[in-house]
C-alpha cells in the first residue's frame, strides 16, 4: 500500500508537489500522468527516499517514510523496486551479473542467485541474453533487465518513473506486459508517465498532476 497524506515539495522555494494526498491499495496497479513538470518524478524520489517531503506524511510497503532512521531505510528499500526511463545498468557486467548483484549483496549462496535469475530472466524471456553486455542489447531488452533486476529481491512494490520513454510502441507493449504479470502475482505497481497509451483502456485508476498538484482521478 501507498499513501500519501498532505504531502509538499519545493525546491529552490518553488513548489513542485503541492498538498498531495493518494492512495493506491496493496495489490493494485495505477497510474500518475500530466505534463511535463508536473511533479511525476519529484513524487516517486519521495517515494523511494531519495528525498524527504517538507510537509505531510508517507506510507509504503508498510512503513512510514518519514520517521525512518538511516538503518532501516535501506531495508525498507529492499521491498520498493524501481524502473527509470534510462536504464542505469551497470554496463562493464553482464546481464546475468547486473540482477544477481542485489541478491549477491545480500549474502545468497551462489546456487540459489543462479536459481532466481534464470527464474526472472525466464519471466522476461531473456534467458538466451544472460551473458551478454547491456550495450548489445537492444533499447526494449535493456528495459526488461532493468525490470528483471528490480524484481529479483521479490519487492511488495515497484515504482516505475516513465518506464517506456525511450521505447517504440512494440516494446511498449511487451514492457507493460511485464508490470501486469508482476502486479497478477500481488506486487503493488505504480507507474508515472505522460504517456495516454499505457493506461487507456485498461480500467486502471490514473491520478493526474499538473503543476504540482493533484487534479484528481481518471476512470
Ligand atoms: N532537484 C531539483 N532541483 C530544482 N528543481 C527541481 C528538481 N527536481 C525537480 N525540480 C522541479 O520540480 C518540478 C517538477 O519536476 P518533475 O517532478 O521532474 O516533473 P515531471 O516528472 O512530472 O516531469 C519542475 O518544475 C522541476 O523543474
Ligand atoms: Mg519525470
Amino acid at each position: 500500500m501507498i499513501e500519501l497524506e498532505n504531502v509538499s515539495k519545493a525546491y529552490d522555494g518553488q513548489e513542485a508537489l503541492s498538498n498531495i494526498s493518494l492512495r493506491v491499495e496493496r495489490g493494485e496497479m495505477a497510474f500518475i500522468t500530466g505534463p511535463s513538470g508536473a511533479g511525476k518524478s519529484t513524487l516517486f524520489k519521495l517515494l523511494y527516499l531519495a528525498e524527504k517531503p517538507d510537509n505531510g506524511t508517507i506510507t509504503i510497503a508498510g512503513h512510514n517514510a518519514a520517521r525512518l532512521n538511516s538503518t532501516s531505510i535501506p531495508l525498507l528499500r529492499r521491498n520498493i523496486g524501481v524502473v527509470f526511463q534510462d536504464f542505469k545498468l551497470l554496463n562493464n557486467k553482464t546481464v546475468y551479473d547486473n540482477i544477481a548483484l542485489t541478491l549477491r549483496i545480500r549474502g545468497y549462496v551462489e546456487k540459489d542467485v543462479k536459481e532466481r535469475v534464470h527464474s526472472v530472466l525466464k519471466m522476461v524471456s531473456l534467458r538466451h541474453k544472460a551473458d551478454n553486455y547491456p550495450l548489445t542489447l537492444s533499447g526494449g531488452e535493456q528495459q526488461r533487465v532493468t525490470i528483471a533486476r528490480s524484481i529479483i529481491g521479490e519487492p511488495t512494490v515497484m515504482l516505475a518513473d516513465e518506464p517506456t520513454g525511450n521505447l517504440d510502441e512494440e516494446n511498449e507493449k511487451e514492457i507493460m506486459k511485464i508490470f501486469k504479470q508482476i502486479n497478477t502475482k500481488g506486487t503493488t505497481v505504480l507507474i508515472a508517465t505522460h504517456n495516454r497509451a499505457l493506461f487507456e483502456n485498461t480500467a486502471r485508476r490514473v491520478f493526474f498532476l499538473d503543476g504540482g498538484k493533484l487534479k484528481g482521478e481518471e476512470q
